[in-house]
């Protein structure tokens, strides 16, 4: 019963977010300013928001986004341009910040450094909040919902989670699939691959038995390929959010902002519907 042990770790995350929102929240002014008047880093918004403080961004007039964009429906390239929910749900957010949107693609196990060291403003990639990534990054309010899948061929014997037991699993590096799965099946049976579809290239060719990896992409990645299918039980339970670094409060508290009015204002759901069409 291993995703039971995941579904308890997602619902701290989440918790921890619920504390971290609340506390944030006494600091917050009651003034109902837009989003764009608290992120331009006037001198005379700073002093309006002394408790966040003033929106820093590695280039000025830019809201720089780091992603791994091999991840569709959340990002992925269409030609020479990096398309998906996360994409344009990145730009609404540029847009409500009053600053152009620049995505960098890069390796998915580089993007929290990258919001660390602040050569970029935000990773967003389908990224999982977890407790540990809590501890060098903030993380804003949840836009989504993520669930780690198992993908085996037709015919396999795999059919649950507890199947996977002894078996060799193929993942993409770094991300929670990597990590949850070497902590509950041991190193030795994890194969780590660049990109997901790597992974699931490793299970066709029968290096790997199985793939686990967020549910949205394994759709994609299985409705492309041939002979493979996705287990009706999910491994582990999982909220997206957007990575900010710890030293940006303002840009957080700002995202958040914009995220409950695209959530409300249903901008949101029709960029989710346009890539997830309800069946
Ligand atoms: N949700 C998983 C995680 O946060 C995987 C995300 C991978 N994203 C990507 N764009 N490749 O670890």
């Amino acid at each position: 019963m291993k995703n039971i042990k995941r579904i308890l770790a997602a619902f701290l995350a989440c918790a921890m977010i619920a504390a971290c929102t609340a506390c944030e929240k006494k600091d917050e002014t009651t003034s109902s300013t837009p989003v764009e008047s608290a992120a331009v880093a006037t001198a005379d918004t700073a002093t309006k928001d002394e408790a966040a403080g003033e929106i820093k961004f590695a280039t000025e007039g830019k809201l720089t986004m780091a992603t791994n964009a091999s991840f569709p429906p959340y990002e992925y390239y269409e030609n020479e341009e990096i398309v998906g929910i996360d994409a344009e749900a990145a730009k609404l957010i540029a847009d409500k910040l009053g600053v152009e949107l620049e995505i960098k693609d890069m390796e998915f196990g580089s993007i929290i450094g990258a919001v660390q060291t602040g050569s970029v403003d935000i990773g967003m990639a389908g990224m999982t909040v977890t407790e540990d990534r809590l501890k060098t990054i903030d993380f804003s309010d949840s836009y989504a919902k993520g669930i780690q899948a198992v993908i085996v061929k037709d015919g396999s014997d795999i059919a649950s989670v507890d199947d996977l037991e002894g078996k060799t699993i193929g993942v993409q590096e770094s991300t929670t699939g990597d990590i949850y799965a070497t902590d509950d099946f041991g190193e030795e049976n994890i194969k780590r691959y660049n990109k997901g579809n790597d992974a699931v290239a490793a299970l066709v060719s029968g290096v790997v038995d199985a793939v686990i990896i967020d549910n949205e992409p394994a759709k994609s990645y299985v409705a492309s390929t041939d002979g493979l299918k996705i287990l009706e039980t999910s491994y582990a339970d999982e909220d997206y959010a957007v990575a900010v670094s710890k030293d940006n409060k303002a840009l957080t508290e700002a995202i958040n902002k914009a995220l409950k009015e695209l959530k409300e204002d249903g901008s949101l759901d029709a960029i989710v519907e346009k890539y997830i069409p309800a069946e």
